[in-house]
């Protein structure tokens, strides 16, 4: 049966059409805040109606959309009628928007426009119901077909359900990595735990509890204020995640024949979703891809940007399968909520209008694509796309199946947003979780939807992963399985951020040996005594220690870690040789990057974002799988 706009669900809920119907009856005021002139009382009704004629939307000049846009527009936007001086085009923007209208709108017109509201016991947001869904199924979550049932939402629901830092961004902090140097001993039972020791909440010094969503990352603080930074174990229990443990590591080993990647075997891959089900699938030789991206937010990638992709790189050649490389340039542009900032990059960039910002941010994703490339995936096998430019046809169609599927609600509780944050940031969530089915690729896998992702990612990531897997039962769909990674710590160490504008914070793959050496030698936080006469004395902590982290994601050789934690511990080796250690592997690796990077065409470009090349879905025979991890990725 097709619902007309006015007529009521068979379920009795409201349409949109219905509301809007009802609501233009109601002779409700017009936001005065907008500063809408109003020719007369007829067009002082809000007309939602969705299904309005065209005549109606082409009310010209007067008209009620021209009018609040325009007015926002003079408002928050200086490009329209006033000079751009203040370099302040960042375009309409949610808190001002918030605050004027605050301001501007008669504290009585608003409570009666609520009140109104209130009344007229709006319908929840539409939901989509599966193939055997009852029809007149009850909008409650507690259904699990129809969403997410309350345990699941209640694990993951954030501590905080208005985190403030989503408003005001503060800095991020980090660290409680896993002890690397117990990781790297043989023989040790899991490299984490599997079961889960009492922390955060249960420890009673815990003042203020960690905060994590994609956009926003911060600590545990105790009562003295004092950072106690992440605690990655009662994360991934948050999320209903797994830790990944010492037999799934066995199992990787035995299947593959690989040695788990050092990021893997030491625990900065340290969680996952549904892995066993993808090693399942690879042991049968059933068709898997792997899914990762970037939001391209600056233009020059430091190591802790490119390592999750080298690692990508890394399972791609074990695995020998597709991957795409989302580049998520329009949740950059959306997500930047900084006025500064961006009245800064468009002094820069000379821009005028909002839409130079956004190109900005694609052309960003360009340069950054060159570097992702340098990472070393299988050409033939991989597809990279920035989404302005490619978003459309079947993956759009997956996009609009994934939007239904999220309320704003659950928008709120997963991310942290708020009524002052764009309807863009509410949406996007759909577009980041689009590459998880298969079919939104038709170049690789045709119409095929049945084919999971392995989403190689940051923990922050998961709550975008969450819906998608959520959804995925809903639609049709297979459950992407997941890989979730720590954040690796700046050089000033635990606890501390790279960040992409601060040049002392992290080794940029643009560094040449030299500065690499510099860096590494006056930043990177020691675990060392604080006098030689100490060290030798007491010993000093590689766990804590940089220069021995950032060696422990690219070495090897386990007996060389656990031999150099030992001796540091015994103080026989001095935070001079360790660095020393640290610097001539990392000089290694960047140099091999340096050379893979210089190596880079245009044509290579194209290439890779060549969304009409097909490529070959198909798994490779497991017995042929060991040849394709070449010996310096082994
Ligand atoms: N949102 C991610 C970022 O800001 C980019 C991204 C898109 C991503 N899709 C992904 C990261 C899948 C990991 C996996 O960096």
């Amino acid at each position: 049966m097709s619902l007309t706009p006015d007529q009521p669900s068979k379920s009795g809920a409201m349409t949109p059409g219905g509301i809007a119907t009802e609501l233009s009856k109601l002779d409700l005021p017009a936001p005065s805040g907008l500063r809408l002139s109003l020719p007369d009382k007829q067009n002082s009704k809000l007309k939602l109606n969705s299904t309005s004629p065209s005549s109606e939307r082409g009310e010209g000049e007067g008209g009620p959309i021209s009018a609040i846009s325009s007015a926002i527009s003079s408002v928050f936007s200086p490009i329209s009628t006033q000079t751009d001086d203040t370099g302040d085009i960042s375009g309409p923007e949610p808190e001002a928007l918030t605050a004027a209208r605050r301001k501007a709108r008669s504290e009585s017109v608003s409570e009666q426009l609520s009140t109104t509201l209130a009344e007229m016991k709006l319908p929840q947001p539409e939901r989509i119901f599966g193939p055997n869904e009852p029809e007149n199924n009850s909008p409650d979550m507690g259904n699990t077909k129809q969403g997410v049932n309350d345990d699941d939402w209640a694990k993951i629901k954030l501590d905080d359900d208005t985190p403030e830092a989503v408003k005001e961004p503060k800095r991020m902090t980090h660290s409680r990595h896993t002890s690397r140097a117990d990781a790297a001993l043989p023989n040790k039972q899991p490299t984490i735990k599997e079961t889960h020791e009492p922390s955060g909440s249960s420890t009673p010094n815990v003042a203020k509890e960690q905060k994590v969503t994609p956009f926003d990352v911060e600590g545990e603080v105790d009562a003295e204020g004092k950072d106690l930074g992440i605690d990655y174990d009662k994360l991934t229990k948050r999320f209903g995640a797994s830790l990944i443990s010492q037999d799934v590591l066995d199992r990787f080993e035995r299947l593959t024949g690989q040695k788990p990647h050092p990021l893997l075997r030491r625990g900065t891959f340290y969680s996952h979703r549904d892995f066993n089900l993808i090693l399942d699938r690879y042991e049968k030789g059933q068709p898997f891809y792997l899914y990762t991206g970037r939001g391209p937010s600056s233009d020059s990638m430091h190591m802790g940007h490119l390592i999750p992709f080298m690692f990508t790189a890394y399972l791609q050649r074990v695995f020998n399968v597709p991957l795409v490389i989302q580049l998520t340039d329009d949740e950059k542009y959306l997500l930047e909520r900084d006025v500064k900032k961006q009245a800064e990059i468009m002094k820069k960039i000379k821009g005028k209008k909002p839409i130079d910002l956004l190109r900005h941010y694609k052309k960003m994703g360009q340069d950054n694509v060159k570097d992702i490339i340098a990472c070393g995936f299988i050409p033939e096998k991989t597809f990279i796309f920035s989404d302005l430019a490619h978003v459309g046809g079947a993956f759009y169609e997956n996009v609009v199946l994934m939007a239904k599927t999220i309320t704003q609600s659950q928008s709120r509780n997963v991310f942290g947003f708020t009524d002052s944050d764009n309807v863009g940031m509410f949406h996007f969530a759909a577009v980041q979780a689009t590459p998880s089915f298969s079919n939104s690729f038709p170049q690789i896998f045709g119409t095929r939807d049945d084919v999971p992702a392995l989403i190689p990612c940051a923990i922050d990531q998961d709550p975008y992963f969450l819906l998608t897997r959520d959804a995925a039962d809903r639609l049709g769909y297979k459950k992407p399985a997941l890989l979730h990674s720590k954040f690796l710590p700046a050089l000033q160490g635990a606890g501390t951020k790279m960040s992409a504008s601060k040049e002392n914070t992290a080794i940029f793959m643009t560094d040449d040996s030299k500065k690499i050496a510099k860096k590494i030698k006056s930043h990177a936080f020691s675990g060392g005594g604080a006098t030689q006469e100490e060290h030798q004395k007491n010993g000093g902590d590689p766990d804590v220690d940089i220069a021995y982290q950032y060696l422990s994601f690219f070495e090897e050789d386990d007996s060389r870690m656990v031999k150099l934690a030992q001796e540091y511990r015994a103080g026989t080796l001095s935070t001079s040789e360790m660095k020393a250690a640290c610097i001539d592997k990392i000089q290694e690796v960047v140099a091999e990057f340096q050379k893979n990077r210089a190596a880079v065409t245009d044509e290579n470009l194209a290439y890779f974002q060549d969304s009409t090349r097909k490529i070959d879905p198909r798994p490779r025979a497991k017995e042929s799988a060991e040849a394709a991890v070449p010996a310096s990725a082994a």
